[in-house]
């Protein structure tokens, strides 16, 4: 395998296709309780902390979506602390939960008592809460709606705030299946009326089922789960972060591959979820603006020392220099992070980013160099390796639509850059 030959590498960025583990499953341990875009595959967490977490004891994803490297850092022996940080309270709940040890047996009892209950509700016909928030109709059928308004109320009843959470989570994926959106796309567009006709979920089926599936893989976290505590920060890593300065020694992590409006919208993939859970339209309509490059910037200067990204800039603002503008704002914000990513690891830190290179007007932005001038423009750091692999699992379409309209398709990305840094 390459990747165990490392120092004999002179060429430091190189195709190896071993990172792409194709057909490999990627839901063990608590890794399926819920979908999110662009997830990391647990394997590629895993050998990137066997390589480079050798005597590290605190780990940082500081864009931790839902949770793939912190899970696997609390099934590795070497962690005593973890921190991960998201603005989207979807990926804070999620990678909560899935850290988040709790006795397999409470959860098969009050699983017992909600299946029970919401089934008697539904028999006596008994009155619910339907939620108030805009277009529910339009995105839910209404049995669907009395299904959900009715597991929704009997979740709200468990004392315990762990275990509320953990069906919170599964009661979020339930919401995302039974909803009318076409469910394996991560923008919402709503299934035609063709579809929609067939589409009769039987959504106390499909939660029941998810529990379920999620129970079981607790019952294995419990035998696997080392002894490591887990923070998870609402925080905004362009900020300055509770964490201590000095205090990381690995960072791993896969950022977002650009600003939403053009890339993944995080936001109107949690939108639905996030109603249902209570969080306010604005809160999360917000949720997209405030993600990295959410504000376009207003003009092409920018000190930034990147190299690579100024060449870019230049080629693409000749052809459009509005989405020029959309490019920098995500780098602006992007170089945000190093500093403070700089300010809170150790000298000897590894940071390892798995990032996609997206085209803009058929122009590659090469983010794996990007990122490499914006840490060495901030200090001493030594450039190890760039993997480079394929993109068998994400759910991540390689079809992408730039243009935001559904139908409107450009080849993006098949190939994602894993770039391993060191602090000197
Ligand atoms: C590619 S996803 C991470 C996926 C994650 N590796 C996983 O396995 O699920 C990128 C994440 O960065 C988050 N994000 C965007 N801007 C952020 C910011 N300024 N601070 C912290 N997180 C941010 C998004 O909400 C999203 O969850």
């Amino acid at each position: 395998m390459q990747s165990q030959n490392l120092d004999k590498q002179k060429e430091k960025k190189f195709k190896d296709t071993s990172w792409d583990f194709r057909n490999e499953y990627t839901k063990s341990s608590n890794h399926g309780f819920h979908t999110y875009p662009a997830m990391m595959i647990p394997q590629i967490a895993r050998r990137l902390i066997e390589l480079y977490g050798k005597d590290k004891k605190v780990l940082l994803d500081p864009f931790v979506g839902s949770g793939t490297a912190l899970l696997e850092a609390t099934l590795h022996k070497n962690f005593k602390k973890t921190y991960g940080i998201d603005i989207n309270p979807l990926a804070l709940l999620i990678s909560k939960v899935k850290t988040t040890l709790i006795n397999p047996q409470s959860l098969w009892d009050e699983y017992h008592k909600i299946i029970k209950k919401s089934l008697d509700d539904k028999k006596n016909k008994k009155q619910f809460q339907k939620p108030d928030f805009f277009n529910i109709d339009f995105w839910f059928k209404p049995e669907v709606i009395r299904d959900l308004a009715i597991i929704k109320q009997n979740i709200n009843t468990i004392q315990n705030k762990d275990i509320r959470d953990f069906f919170l989570i599964a009661f979020s994926e339930t919401v995302r299946n039974v909803s009318n959106t076409r469910n394996r796309e991560y923008k919402l567009y709503r299934m035609n009326q063709e579809m929609l006709k067939k589409h009769n979920p039987n959504t106390s089926k499909a939660f029941r089922e998810k529990v379920k599936e999620n129970i079981y893989s607790m019952e294995n976290y419990v035998k696997e789960k080392q002894n490591c505590e887990v923070n998870i920060l609402a925080e905004d890593t362009r900020n300055l972060t509770s964490i201590p300065a000095n205090s990381v020694d690995l960072i791993l992590t896969s950022p977002p591959y650009g600003d939403s409006r053009t890339t993944v919208a995080y936001g109107q993939f949690s939108r639905l979820g996030l109603q249902w859970l209570d969080y306010s339209r604005d809160e999360v309509i917000n949720i997209d603006k405030i993600c990295l490059g959410g504000i376009p910037t207003k003009d092409l200067e920018n000190g930034l020392g990147s190299p690579t990204l100024k060449k870019t800039l230049n080629k693409i603002s000749k052809l459009d220099s509005r989405r020029a503008k959309d490019v920098l704002s995500f780098y602006v914000d992007f170089d945000k992070c190093v500093k403070e990513l700089h300010r809170v690891t150790k000298k000897g830190a590894f940071i390892c980013f798995v990032v996609g290179n997206r085209r803009v007007k058929g122009i590659q932005i090469s983010t794996d160099e990007i990122i490499l001038e914006l840490f060495q423009a901030k200090n001493h750091y030594k450039h190890h390796n760039t993997f480079i692999r394929n993109i068998p699992h994400k759910r991540m379409p390689k079809l992408n639509s730039p243009t935001n309209k559904s139908g409107n398709h450009a080849v993006t990305m098949n190939e994602e850059w894993i770039v391993i840094i060191e602090k000197q």
